[in-house]
C-alpha cells in the first residue's frame, strides 16, 4: 500500500519519494477554483489577441461622417517608410518637375523625368473634342453639298458636248488615280469605325457587333495604310508636272474659282485642282508618317511623339474626307463631263473650252472662245 506524503517541498525528498509526492491528493478546493480562474483569464487573452481586429472594431455605434480619423502613424523621419516628403513632392520627381506648367507637351522631356505626364490632356482632346466632333465635318461637307445640288444644279455644259474629244491622262495616271482613290476609301472607312464605331454604332447596333467590326477595320486600315504611302508616291510622279503654281492662279483666286458666275481662264490644272493635288500630298504625308509611327511605336523613345501622331492622324484624315467628297462630287454629278477624264483619259473639247481654256489652246493651238483672236491666252 502505498504512503501518501504531505505535499510540502518535493525536490529535497530522494527520487523514490517524489512519486509518491507526484501522486498526492488534490488539492483542496479554494486552489481548484484558482486555477480554473487562471485557465478562463488565460483563454480570454488569447481570444482578444487572435481574432480580427475588424470584428472587435464592430459596433453600432459609428462616428459621425465628418469625423476624421488618422491611421497610427509613426512620427516622420528617416527611420519609416513615409519618408519627410508629401506624395505631391514624390509625384513631382517622378516626373521630372514642374509638370503642371502647361508648356510641358512641347518642351523637352525634364532631365531625370520616369513617367510622361501628358497622357491626361491627351486623353482629354481625344475623347472630349477629337472623338466626340471629328465625325461631324464630312457629315457637314455632306449637307452642303447636298444643298448646293439642290438648289444651283450640277454645272452642265453651256454648248453640250461637241462630240470631239481631247487626250487627258494617260492609263498609268489613270490607274495610279483609281489606286489611290480605292485605297484611300477603305482606309477613310475603315478609320471612321475605328474612331467612331463606340458612340455611333454600339448604341444602335451593339457592343459584339461593333467589336467585330472594327476588329476587322482595325486589320484592313492596317494593311491599306502602307499601300496609301505607295499610292501618294505614284500619284506625285504622274501629276505633279501641271500641278506647280503660276501667277494666273491669283485671277481663280479673285473670282472665286468661278463660283459667282465669272469664266476664269485656266490651265491643265485650276487653283482649286492644284490646292487638292499639294493638300493629298502633304497632308497625306503627315498622315503616313503618324501611321507609320503607330504602326511602329517603338521608333521613338518619346510617348509624346506617339500622342501627337494619334492627333495628328485623326485631324489630318478628317480633312482629307471631308475635302475628297467635294472632289468626289465634282468629278462625278459636279461637274458635266468631269469624269471622262479619269475614267477614258480624254474630254470633250467643248469642256476642255469651258474649264481649262488656257490648256484647250496650248493642246490645239485654237482659240477657246470665238471673241478671242488665236494664241492668245495660250502663251505661259
Ligand atoms: C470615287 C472617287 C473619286 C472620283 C470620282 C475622282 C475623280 C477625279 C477626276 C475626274 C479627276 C480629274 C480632274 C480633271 O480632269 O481635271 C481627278 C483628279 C484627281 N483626284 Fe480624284 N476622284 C476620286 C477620288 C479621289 C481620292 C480619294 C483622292 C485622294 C485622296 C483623289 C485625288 C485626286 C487628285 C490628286 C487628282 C489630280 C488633281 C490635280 O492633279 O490637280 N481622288 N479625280
Amino acid at each position: 500500500m502505498r504512503q501518501r506524503l504531505p505535499f510540502i517541498f518535493p525536490e529535497i525528498l530522494p527520487p523514490e519519494a517524489r512519486f509518491f509526492c507526484e501522486k498526492s491528493p488534490p488539492p483542496p478546493v479554494g486552489a481548484r477554483t484558482a486555477r480554473l480562474f487562471a485557465l478562463l483569464a488565460l483563454l480570454a487573452t488569447l481570444i482578444c489577441t487572435l481574432a480580427p481586429a475588424p470584428l472587435l472594431a464592430q459596433s453600432s455605434v459609428r462616428p459621425p461622417g465628418a469625423a476624421a480619423s488618422f491611421p497610427d502613424a509613426p512620427e516622420p523621419g528617416p527611420a519609416n517608410t513615409l519618408g519627410t516628403r508629401s506624395d505631391a513632392e514624390i509625384w513631382d520627381m517622378i516626373r521630372g518637375g514642374s509638370p503642371r506648367d502647361p508648356g510641358v507637351i512641347f518642351a523637352p522631356t525634364p532631365e531625370g523625368a520616369l513617367m510622361t505626364t501628358t497622357g491626361q490632356q491627351w486623353r482629354v482632346l481625344r475623347e472630349r473634342y477629337i472623338r466626340k466632333y471629328a465625325g461631324w465635318a464630312p457629315l457637314g461637307v455632306i449637307v452642303l453639298l447636298v444643298l448646293h445640288h439642290l438648289i444651283r444644279g450640277p454645272m452642265r455644259l453651256k454648248e453640250g458636248r461637241s462630240g470631239k474629244t481631247l487626250p487627258r491622262f494617260t492609263l498609268t495616271a489613270r490607274v495610279a488615280h483609281w489606286f489611290m482613290a480605292v485605297v484611300f476609301i477603305l482606309l477613310a472607312i475603315s478609320g471612321l469605325i475605328i474612331l467612331l464605331g463606340r458612340p455611333l454604332i454600339a448604341p444602335y447596333l451593339g457592343r459584339e457587333i461593333n467589336a467585330v467590326l472594327t476588329s476587322a477595320a482595325m486589320q484592313g486600315h492596317n494593311l491599306f495604310g502602307p499601300l496609301f504611302i505607295l499610292a501618294l508616291l505614284w500619284m506625285f510622279v504622274k501629276f505633279v508636272a501641271g500641278n506647280f503654281f503660276h501667277p494666273h492662279d491669283l485671277k481663280w483666286i479673285f473670282r472665286l474659282g468661278g463660283l459667282f458666275g465669272h469664266h476664269v481662264s485656266s490651265r491643265k490644272f485650276n487653283f482649286g485642282e492644284k490646292t487638292w493635288f499639294w493638300m493629298v500630298m502633304l497632308v497625306g504625308a503627315v498622315i503616313a508618317a503618324s501611321g507609320v509611327l503607330m504602326l511602329f511605336p517603338w521608333l521613338t523613345d518619346d510617348l509624346r511623339f506617339l500622342q501627337l501622331a494619334t492627333v495628328l492622324h485623326v485631324l489630318g484624315a478628317v480633312l482629307l474626307i471631308s475635302v475628297a467628297l467635294g472632289h468626289i462630287y465634282v468629278g462625278t454629278i459636279g461637274m458635266e463631263g468631269s469624269l471622262d477624264s479619269m475614267l477614258k483619259g480624254e474630254v470633250d473639247e467643248n469642256w476642255a473650252k469651258e474649264h481649262h481654256d488656257i490648256w484647250y489652246e496650248q493642246m490645239t493651238g485654237k482659240p477657246a472662245r470665238a471673241d478671242e483672236p488665236e494664241g492668245e491666252e495660250a502663251a505661259p
